[in-house]
């Protein structure tokens, strides 16, 4: 779907597609998109977003623009069954990490708000039942509807520092998204809960966590760890370390984390030392 974005913003306005970073560079209209995920986790169907690696880089390029959210989207939860296992997690896990990091985000709103607490309470509850049981359609159409739903949030609201460095890690490796995202969501919501955990406690209290009296500290925590435990339940390694991330690759990683468009709107600024320090604690 970001490729079909990237060559209509071409067609409509030749040149590079890597000149086009950034918000509104598009400046002449596009062809009409039609979009029908087969995936249900990048949102890309309904977003203002279009990803592109850079390969000279090594990095994922942010290109954002109104004309690029699709004029149609046709959504059947019939065809997520032609995932692979590995995809549906980490497209899951996705969906998920846009539903949080929306939630949080500078940018959010009641609206997006809405959205995003109800695509993470469906990701928490029917991802893993989608790979237990891969043709339960309840379970696929809620998860259809959770990639709508976080697509809806985050287009609206932007994304935070789980975005900026997956966007690092996967443009360095050329790694699934989702499966990076969901080895790094779990140590941001650690980071910005450090300075601030109320935004998480609206969370933790939708997915019915902790149980019992909690203070909103206690509360952030049981999400990063209930996210931390989906992660493992559907396969996704513990640490960057084990999909080849190494520690020489920390101080680029952290630098250009920093200069990507979606940490504008992390609740929580990082200086380059504290962004080294969070690759670290993912390794
Ligand atoms: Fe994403």
């Amino acid at each position: 779907m970001d490729a079909a974005k990237g060559i209509a913003i071409l067609a409509g306005n030749g040149g590079r597609i890597l000149d086009y970073e950034g918000v509104d560079q598009a400046t002449r209209p596009i062809p009409p998109l039609v979009m029908v995920p087969t995936t249900s986790g990048t949102g890309a169907d309904v977003s203002q977003f279009c990803i592109v690696t850079d390969t000279a880089r090594s990095t994922k390029i942010t290109i954002l623009g109104r004309a690029l959210v699709p004029d149609i989207t046709v959504i059947d939860p019939v065809l997520l069954t032609t995932m692979p296992e590995w995809l549906n997690a980490a497209t899951g896990l996705d969906a998920l990490t846009h539903g949080i990091e929306a939630f949080v985000s500078l940018g959010h709103n009641q609206l997006t708000d809405h959205h995003a607490l109800r695509a993470i309470t469906m990701v928490m509850s029917q991802l893993a039942r989608t790979i237990d049981d891969p043709t339960d359609m309840v379970a696929r159409a809620s998860m259809a509807q959770a990639s709508l739903e976080a697509g809806l949030a985050f287009t609206n609201a932007i994304l935070g520092a789980t975005h900026a460095m997956s966007h690092q890690v996967g443009g360095l490796l050329d790694l699934p998204h989702g499966v990076i995202n969901g080895v790094l969501l779990p140590h941001v919501i650690r980071f910005n809960a450090a300075q601030d955990p109320l935004p998480y406690v609206a969370i933790a209290t939708s997915l019915g966590l902790p149980e019992g009296r909690a203070t909103p500290e206690e509360a952030a925590m049981a999400v990063a760890d209930r996210v931390d435990r989906l992660a493992r339940r559907v396969g996704v390694p513990t640490g960057l370390a084990q999909i080849g991330v190494s520690e020489s690759d920390l101080d680029v990683l952290a630098t250009n984390a920093l200069l990507d468009a979606c940490m504008s709107t992390n609740p929580r600024s990082a200086t380059h030392r504290e962004m080294v320090d969070l690759f670290r604690v993912a390794l």
